[in-house]
């Protein structure tokens, strides 16, 4: 396998923002609270942009900041999980807005993770596939439209954003670890349209429906303290296995870009890790959990603030519903 290099980042976020202050308004919560139990402060929230859109500025940007034209793109994957339409795929549809032709899209629906997965994917197309030399990854996530603002202990996590990157072949290899754990599934979810036509039978269908989870319509429902016990186990197993394959320690690692989802699990799992929370970047205080967003909009920051530099080992780390969770180590 060979290895992939970033070659330009992008980010966009509402300018809308959402403040602590701003949901003791409509929730029995605190400032303190939130701080103290998430790490966040502030979330930049939809003024109504569609997914679509927040993805195309990042994508624009990226695409500017690799300096390719944007015909060199070969294939455009989107891990979005909150895409405006049902079909067709976001990346069928970012490539129409680009302009891109020549080029093929892909979506996969890896929630929190999707980032690392579609790293992961792109790696492995760029190794294997001669016609794959350039790939866009666009990460938009508008998650807060399947946020209950009722619910207190969910709606104070959650920001929108998105964050692209432009991949190609690297000359270190770079490592990945990907894990499902499938009976969690129903740990975090939002339902989709239930099944149903002209001709179904009520009463038949009412019994299906008890197949599913009880559900508040298509809000996102979350076990809390479930997917934090997740969360706080898997991150270092991800990491120690990118380790091993490459044959380093987490020690040797420059940057860990975690998924944001809350500073006390990564916290817990540097504790875990042995490694002081400088190894680990974060900027949850600002948007909160953006979802499939957080890890690229880490990497358009910290390119842009020069914090990374060539030939240092970055790992990402992804965790989130499904349940799933994965790492990708690889070189600036
Ligand atoms: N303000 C004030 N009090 C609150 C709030 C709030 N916003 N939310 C919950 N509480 C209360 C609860 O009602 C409870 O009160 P009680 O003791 O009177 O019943 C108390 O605080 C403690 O509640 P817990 O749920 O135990 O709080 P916890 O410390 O576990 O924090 C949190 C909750 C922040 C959700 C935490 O469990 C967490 O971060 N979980 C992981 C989330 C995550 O990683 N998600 C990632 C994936 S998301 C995705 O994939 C879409």
């Amino acid at each position: 396998m060979t290895g992939i290099k970033i070659i330009g980042t992008g980010r966009y976020v509402p300018d809308l923002v959402a403040s602590n202050e701003d949901f003791t308004k409509i929730v029995e919560t605190s400032d303190e609270w939130i701080t103290k139990r998430t790490g966040i402060k502030n979330r930049h929230v939809s003024n109504g942009e569609p997914t679509w859109y927040m993805g195309l500025k990042a994508a624009e940007r990226a695409i500017e900041n690799a300096g390719i034209d944007p015909q060199e793109i070969d294939m455009l994957i989107s891990t979005s999980v909150t895409p405006d339409y049902a079909f067709p795929a976001l990346s069928n549809l970012l490539l129409g807005k680009l302009g891109i032709h020549g080029a093929f899209g892909i979506d996969i629906e890896c929630a929190c993770a999707g980032f690392v997965f579609a790293l992961d994917m792109a790696q492995r197309y760029i190794a294997t596939e001669d016609d794959v030399k350039t790939v866009l990854i666009v990460s938009p996530e508008n998650i807060t439209k399947y946020v209950d603002y009722t619910d207190r202990s969910t709606c104070v996590l959650f920001g929108d954003a998105a964050g692209a990157a432009v991949v190609r072949k690297g000359d270190k290899r770079s490592y990945s670890y990907l894990m499902t754990e499938g009976e969690g599934a129903e740990r975090i979810y939002a339902h989709g349209i239930p099944a149903g036509n002209a001709f179904t039978d009520p009463e038949q269908a009412a019994k299906y429906a008890e197949l599913f989870p009880k559900g508040k319509a298509h809000y996102m429902h979350m076990d809390g303290q479930d997917v934090y016990k997740f969360a706080t186990r898997v991150l270092p197993v991800a990491v120690r296995k990118v380790c091993e394959k490459a044959g380093i320690t987490p020690e040797d690692i420059d940057l860990i870009v975690p998924h944001q989802a809350n500073n006390r699990i990564i916290q817990t799992a540097a504790k875990n890790l042995k490694l002081p929370m400088d190894h680990f970047y974060m900027n949850i205080e600002n948007y909160g959990n953006t979802s499939s967003a957080c890890i690229p909009v880490c990497l358009s920051e910290l390119r842009d603030s020069g914090r990374i530099k060539q030939g240092d080992k970055v790992a990402i780390v992804g965790f989130g519903a499904g349940l799933i969770y994965g790492a990708v180590l690889f070189e600036i």
